[in-house]
């Protein structure tokens, strides 16, 4: 009967591809994962796993992951500095597990993984468990080795993710990993009851403005449809939309084999503008928060040197900016707490439609595993 299940839940449907469908289960799966985390109803964040550790004597926390997974981890980083005003390492897990970092003992450490398998990942978890961490994980996959060797595991709830290219998984681990974020910030003191209500109300929202974002696909088709022309593109984001920004130009690479970068937009200045000509798409994700103004001066530079610019931004964020920028791709205004989220969902689409217009193997790119389970 469970086979039979899922075998259901890995059907294509109406998609030519797996990985189309788990772009456009994203309200859904979103959804299903906040009904985990959230109490709703109470406008508070309820976590139902007993926790081995208490966030409010936590000095530090510890991630890491690999690839995409990586990234959610690096958008957490700013939530748990900001809203837990709780200091964070985080780094990608081959390079964590043979530095041999020094922990303090007590310390909360945390893996993020999709398949619970990535041989690194979990190397890196039992060099926490031998330094006497708390190890916590958040896996899409409970009985996967990660989980079972994790003193509490965090699930992400989406369901089988298919294609090799990672992305319902991504905006699952981001969800999860804001709820706990807020969950830190009250253990903590540093959130008060009404700042929860409001990030949790703000939480609830997304999967509205998800569906919203998807709307985007036709005009994000259009602009592939040139993108897939291009030898080299890049991608600038400031904040949580640099990890944003990387995300995006991984997902370019694996599924269209177009060479992409992801840079902070305040290094673009240090290196990466000498690249910029007419023939170089430069994505700038940038939706209205704090950081905007300064993100939209970075792409000025842009255009002042003739680069052919995407934004990614807002109604607001789209007032600001002059005819220089060729093509903008409006998402919904949402709080900069959960925008980092929101706009991974453009990203996703725009390499999805490169690829299909390249005609490559989206599902199952070349070179490229699903579960990584050696060195
Ligand atoms: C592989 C996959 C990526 C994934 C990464 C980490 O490279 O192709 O999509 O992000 O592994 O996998 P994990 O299962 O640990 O999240």
């Amino acid at each position: 009967q469970v086979s039979q299940a899922s075998a259901l839940l890995v059907d294509k449907g109406n998609h030519r591809h797996f990985m189309a469908k788990e772009i456009y289960e994203q309200p859904e799966t979103i959804s299903h994962t906040l009904s985990h985390y959230v109490d709703m109803g109470a406008e508070r964040v309820a976590i139902r796993e007993a926790l081995p550790f208490d966030f409010a004597e936590l000095t530090r926390l510890t991630m890491s992951a690999c690839g995409t997974a990586y990234y959610a981890g690096a958008v957490a980083k700013y939530w748990f500095e900001r809203y837990a005003r709780l200091p964070v390492d985080i780094d990608v897990a081959s390079e964590f597990r043979y530095r041999e970092p020094p922990l303090a003992p007590g310390g909360l450490s945390l893996f993020i993984s999709q398949s619970g398998e990535t041989a690194d990942t979990l190397a890196a978890l039992r060099y926490c468990a031998g330094q006497g961490q708390h190890v916590a994980s958040l896996v899409n996959t409970l009985e996967s080795t990660i989980a079972r060797e994790s003193g509490v595991v965090f699930p992400i709830l989406c369901g089988p993710e298919i294609g090799v290219a990672s992305t319902k998984a991504l905006t699952a681990q981001l969800t999860a990993l804001a709820s706990l974020a807020i969950a830190a910030g009250r253990a903590r003191g540093a959130l008060s009851e009404e700042q929860e209500a409001e990030l949790v109300r703000e939480l609830v929202r997304l999967p509205t403005a998800v569906s919203q974002a998807l709307g985007t696909e036709a005009q994000i088709m259009d602009i592939a449809k040139r993108l897939s022309k291009a030898k080299d593109v890049l991608y600038l984001g400031r904040g949580p939309m640099y990890p944003i920004a990387l995300e995006g130009a991984l997902k370019l690479k694996e599924i269209s084999y177009i060479h992409a970068e992801g840079y902070a937009a305040g290094e673009l200045k240090h290196g990466p503008i000498a690249l910029v000509d007419e023939d170089m798409p430069v994505i700038v994700i940038a939706p209205s928060d704090e950081l905007v103004d300064k993100t939209l001066s970075n792409m000025q530079e842009v255009a002042a040197r003739g680069g052919n610019i995407i934004l990614i931004t807002d109604k607001k964020g789209a007032e600001t900016v002059g005819q220089d920028v060729a093509d903008i791709i409006l998402i919904p205004e949402v709080s900069s707490f959960v925008a980092p989220i929101l706009a991974t969902i453009p990203v996703q689409l725009l390499a999805y439609h490169t690829a299909v217009f390249m005609g490559t193997d989206v599902d199952q790119p070349r070179n490229l595993a699903k579960s990584v389970t050696v060195e």
